[in-house]
This record gives structure tokens, C-alpha cells and sequence, in this order.
């Protein structure tokens, strides 16, 4: 390993200019703590001091020419990539970089339907037109997984204009999809793959876990270093490999989406993370993943617990994640939601994610035997509590994805009226109507709304699903377009 890995060129320059009893005439106004007290007896003098701005000894994240470059050198190094770029923003940042990168407006890109919201950001900003394909699904657990890299040839070979890919790796449940064979048939045809990495930080540092998209020559990725890797919260990283895609394009478009003023603290948090995995990264994740593995053989020994623990190689699900653990708690006659709420109340303890059929916990390099062991007796108590057994709760079939009308952009700035659901048959929706489990958009903006999706809508709501997007929560009415203001000529198909 490269000795420059012990170091922390960011942390230290802040630290320097802390030392240094410099007075400071300039952004933040509260002047390393003086100016917010209560803020500062809680927080700390150190917390306060290294708030700082952009200025010679702390570069500029615009440009970096300094210590900020020197630390996104170190980065790209830890993760293997050609080019790192910090985000403050978080990884929603770095996702509508991405797609604004390669996309203009008109442009199509391969995304799979169960994406994270920011990726609806990226087409609204880029004026791009997704071309949705569905990921594999887990009736059982009503979760959505990876896509095939079938349906992306196959999608390319109906689209083959397409200029992007986009792929998540791995979902927030864990599954990876097949992405080096992914990044193969992309690049056979000189097409970029962008993947989002929010829950995959730690993915090079075992080979026990997916490898990461660098690792299988993806050309950007955004990565939630906040997530997994021990930074703080809104601080994550872009990863660039050089061929298909120009890094001064990138860093042009991280200059509209990215803040001017970076919060030091989150840079320095970057730094010191990217030292420490360089460092310890290795053992550390070996440590949380004989962890999960601890806790998921207790787990699976609780009657009327039943672990995600997809097979792989899948379709949906070519590698795992042990880390997640999601567990299915249908078998206990309450629903995720539940379970998620008592662990709280009672046990003080919080899941990373709760649904109608699962609870999901995390386990991290923070992790160690007495919280595993806590979280095990926990489970055990509330299901020795529970005398129900075998309750299975109705999963309607999922419906087909809608013709698309507009782009997402177009459906943002069209003029909308709120028309009542059962009168929305043909409209197009202005709203997404998204469900849990299993996460994924009923109708996202741009959309016809059909009959099928009108009777899908009300069936879920009168299983109680929780539904979100719109802005009447009950979903009585929906937000349609008044005037779209340009139809796009030729209608954009689904692949799915
Ligand atoms: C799959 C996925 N992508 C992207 C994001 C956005 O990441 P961030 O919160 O760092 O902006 C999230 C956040 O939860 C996510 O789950």
C-alpha cells in the first residue's frame, strides 16, 4: 500500500489553520462556534472550528488544485478508479451528475424500474427519456431485485439508440445484478454504465460480497461512503473510469449540481474514512460479515422467522450482500411496520427499513457481538410473545409499466389539474404513485394512467398497502396533465 494513504490532506489542512489561532474575517458567520453557542456546547470547540469555507489552504471543490485533490487522488486509489469526486450533496448529487453527464434532453437510458428517487431527479434535470425495464421480484418477500442482463441486450436491441445504462448495485436488500456480463454488452456497443453504489461502498473490500463497478469497469458510479463506510451523513463519492466518458464533463456538471460551499467537517469525514478503509478496511468488513453471518444462523433458528436469503446466481440476483438482513415476519401475523414500531418502543432498538412483510437490519464495521446479540434476544422475545402463525397477506400481481407520453421533464413543467382517481383512466399522471413492498412506481409522471393501474390502486388500498407519492395521501384524487406542453413524436415503449 501506498504510505500517502496514512494521511489526510483535507483533515489536516483544517486542523493547521485551527492551530494555527488564525482569526477568521469570512463564511461561517458563527466564526468557529462564537456565534452559536448552544450549538457549540453540545457539538464540541473541535466540531465548530473546522466549519469552514473554501479559501487557498482548504482548495476549492469547483476546481481542486489542493488538498481536496490530493484527497480525491488518495480516494480513487483506495476504490480503483481513474477519478474521484467528493460530494457533500450525498449520493443524490452524484446520481443526477451522472445521468446529466451523458444525457440531453431527448436522450434515452436504460434504467430499471425499482431506482431511487434522485434518479427521477437526474431525468428532470437532464430532460432524458428513461426507458424502463423491470427488475426480478420476490413474490415471498415482495421485494424487487436485479435485472438480467437478458432484458438489458434484449432493450438495447429495441432501443438501440440508447446512451446510457443504469444499473443499482447492490439494491438496498442486497441483490446484485450481473454486472460485469452487463458491462460487457454495453461496451460492445460503446455505451457507458452508470451505477448507483449507495449501498455498495464496501463492496471491493471482500470477496466475499458483490464487487464493486469499478472493479468490473462500470464508467461512473456513485457510491454513499455515509452509508457503509463510516463518513458522515450527506457525504459520498463519484467514481469515474476513463474511456467512454470525459471527466471534465463530469466535473462541469458536478459545478451545477453540487453545492459551492462543501461542509469541511463532511470533507474531512471523507478523508479520515478513505484512510481508515485504505488502512483497515479489509479486516474490518471480514469482522461485520462474520457478524451477519452470526446473526443470520440465529435468525434463522427463531420459528416464524424467515430470512432473505435469496439463491445465487439468480436471475435477480447474481451476488449477495449478507450484511442486509431482511427478515419476513408474515409468519408472526404483523407486518413490518409493526415489528419495526416495537422494536423501537420497547427494545430502543432501530431498523434500517421496515415494509409490509419485512424489517431490515443493518450490520456495519460498527457492529459487534453484544449488539448482535441484543438484536437476536429481541427477536426471540417478540416471537415467543405471538401465538399467530401462518398469516399470509394478499400480493396482488404487480401491473404492467404504462406507456410513457412525456419525458419526466416535460410532465414537471407542464400546467396539471387534480381530476378524481377513478376519472383518471387515459390522463396523464403529473404524480408517482409508488407502493411498498415492493418499493416500486405504479405510475411516475409523464405516464398514462391506465384502467389496470386505477384497479391496482384500489386494491392496495384496500389491503392498507402503504402508497406515496401524491399529494392527497388517500389517494382519492391525482394530479394529471392539463396541457403537456411538446408530446413526444414517436411514443417511448417499456420493455416491460
Ligand atoms: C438505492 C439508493 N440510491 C441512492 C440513494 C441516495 O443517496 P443519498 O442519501 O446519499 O443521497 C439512496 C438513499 O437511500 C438509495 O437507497
Amino acid at each position: 500500500m501506498n504510505r500517502k494513504q496514512q494521511e489526510t490532506p483535507i483533515f489536516t489542512a483544517v486542523k493547521n489553520y485551527v492551530n494555527d489561532n488564525t482569526i477568521p474575517f469570512h463564511v461561517p458567520g458563527h466564526k468557529q462556534g462564537r456565534g452559536c453557542e448552544e450549538l457549540t456546547q453540545f457539538l464540541g470547540y473541535n466540531t465548530m472550528s473546522i466549519d469552514l469555507t473554501c479559501f487557498p489552504d482548504t482548495d476549492n471543490i469547483l476546481n481542486p488544485k489542493g488538498v481536496i485533490k490530493e484527497a480525491q487522488e488518495l480516494a480513487a486509489q483506495t476504490f480503483g478508479a481513474d477519478k474521484c469526486f467528493f460530494l457533500t450533496n450525498g449520493t443524490t448529487c452524484g446520481i443526477q451528475a451522472m445521468i446529466m453527464s451523458v444525457c440531453k434532453p431527448g436522450d434515452k437510458i436504460i434504467i430499471p424500474r425499482n431506482a431511487h428517487k434522485s434518479t427521477f431527479g437526474g431525468l428532470v434535470l437532464s430532460g432524458a427519456l428513461p426507458i424502463y425495464i423491470r427488475p426480478e421480484y420476490s413474490e415471498r418477500f415482495g421485494i424487487s431485485m436485479g435485472v438480467t442482463p437478458e432484458a438489458i441486450e434484449a432493450t438495447l436491441q429495441e432501443h438501440p439508440d440508447t446512451k446510457a445504462v443504469f444499473v443499482i448495485n447492490p439494491n438496498y436488500y442486497g441483490t446484485a445484478s450481473n454486472l460485469k456480463k452487463i458491462v460487457e454488452i454495453c461496451h460492445k456497443r460503446e455505451i457507458p454504465v452508470l451505477v448507483d453504489e449507495a449501498h455498495g461502498g464496501h463492496l471491493h473490500l471482500s470477496d466475499k460480497l458483490p464487487p464493486s463497478a469499478m472493479e468490473l469497469g462500470a464508467d461512473l458510479s456513485a457510491s454513499s461512503t455515509h452509508k457503509l463506510l463510516g463518513s458522515l451523513t450527506q457525504s459520498s463519492m463519484l467514481f469515474l473510469r476513463e474511456g467512454l466518458i470525459d471527466s471534465q464533463t463530469v466535473k462541469s456538471t458536478l459545478n451545477i449540481t453540487q453545492t459551492t460551499s462543501p461542509s469541511y467537517i463532511l470533507l474531512s469525514s471523507l478523508d479520515v474514512a478513505r484512510k481508515q478503509i485504505a488502512l483497515h478496511g479489509r479486516e474490518m468488513v471480514a469482522k461485520a460479515l462474520y457478524l451477519a453471518e452470526l446473526c443470520r444462523k440465529e435468525i434463522a433458528r427463531i420459528p416464524g422467522l424467515e430470512l432473505f436469503e435469496p439463491e445465487h446466481p439468480s436471475p435477480g440476483c447474481y451476488s449477495f450482500d449478507i450484511t442486509k438482513i431482511t427478515v419476513n415476519v408474515q409468519n408472526l401475523g404483523m407486518s413490518g411496520y409493526e415489528v419495526e414500531a416495537l422494536l423501537r418502543s420497547k427494545y430502543h432498538i432501530q431498523v434500517e427499513l421496515s415494509d409490509l412483510y419485512n424489517v431490515m437490519f443493518l450490520i456495519s464495521l460498527a457492529d459487534n457481538e453484544e449488539t448482535i446479540a441484543y438484536l437476536v434476544k429481541a427477536l426471540k422475545d417478540i416471537v415467543s410473545s405471538r401465538n399467530t402463525r401462518n398469516v399470509v397477506k394478499y400480493c396482488p400481481p404487480w401491473p404492467v409499466i404504462p406507456p410513457m407520453s412525456v419525458s419526466p421533464q416535460q410532465a414537471r413543467y407542464s400546467t396539471t389539474k387534480t381530476v378524481p382517481l377513478e376519472e383518471a383512466v387515459g390522463e396523464v399522471s403529473a404524480e408517482t404513485i409508488m407502493a411498498y413492498p415492493p418499493g416500486i412506481p405504479i405510475v411516475c409522471p409523464g405516464e398514462y394512467i391506465t384502467s389496470e393501474i386505477v384497479d391496482y390502486v384500489k386494491i392496495l388500498k384496500s389491503e392498507n398497502a402503504d402508497l406515496q407519492g401524491t399529494e392527497d395521501p388517500e389517494i382519492q384524487r391525482i394530479k394529471v396533465l392539463k396541457s403537456a406542453f411538446t408530446l413526444i413524436e414517436e411514443e417511448v415503449g417499456s420493455a416491460g
